[in-house]
């Protein structure tokens, strides 16, 4: 079994980097982590990726102001010297632009800390909680073009219960990523070896 390389951009914390990390040590797992990219040098995930004796890289967008798409070109350098085949947004806080998009194409996955379609974009659980919502929950999905878009491959909800405050809310949303994102990129990197698999007996 050749292990897809996968490369996990950060902007932060770095927990579920942790989780994909720790699920691609199990010797059946059919992806590697092979690069971990942060947009911020003083992303805590970068030293626990560099514990993890993973190869770490700093794309940083400040220099770059407001162009989006120099930004991209650069961290999309990154990624193809060191032959990345998916790509996996975990707390990746920059959006992204087509041209972006459109070079990773059903090979990029992000964690979205919401049951999609309710909740894009930020504060989601205050949202959740301002709502009322009696569940809630994250996602796991391709990334398309429009922000917090694109095919749902996995999706956990968990409850809201009574006395939750966005603190305790997002803990057991977290909780919830940390399982569905390594189930998530298996699936993923299954599909496609269907789909190529497909292609070839044609
Ligand atoms: C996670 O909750 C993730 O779903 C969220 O940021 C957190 C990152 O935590 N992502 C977004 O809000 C994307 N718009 P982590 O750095 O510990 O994985």
């Amino acid at each position: 079994m050749t292990r897809k390389r996968v490369a996990i951009l950060i902007s932060g914390r770095g927990s579920n980097m942790v989780a994909l990390i720790e699920a691609a040590k199990a010797p059946d797992y059919p992806a590697e982590i092979s690069l971990v990219v942060s947009n911020r040098p003083d992303a805590a995930g970068l030293a626990r990726a560099k514990a993890e004796g993973i190869a770490t890289a700093v794309v940083d967008h400040k220099p770059y102001g407001k162009d989006r798409e120099a930004f991209e070109r650069a961290l999309q350098a990154v990624l193809e010297g060191r032959r990345i085949e998916l790509v996996c947004l975990a707390g990746f806080m920059r959006l992204l632009s087509p041209w972006l998009v459109e070079r990773w194409q059903g090979r990029m996955l992000n964690i979205h800390p919401a049951l999609l379609p309710a909740f894009k974009g930020l504060d989601t659980h205050r949202r959740a909680l301002a709502a009322g919502a009696q569940a809630h929950g994250a996602t796991v999905h391709v990334v398309g073009n429009e922000l917090d878009s694109g095919p749902i491959v996995l999706q956990e909800a968990v409850p809201v219960v009574a006395g939750d405050t966005e603190e305790t809310l997002a803990a057991r949303v977290l909780e919830a990523e940390h399982r569905i994102y390594p189930q998530a990129l298996k699936l993923l990197v299954q599909k496609r070896v269907q789909e190529i698999e497909g292609k070839s007996r044609r």
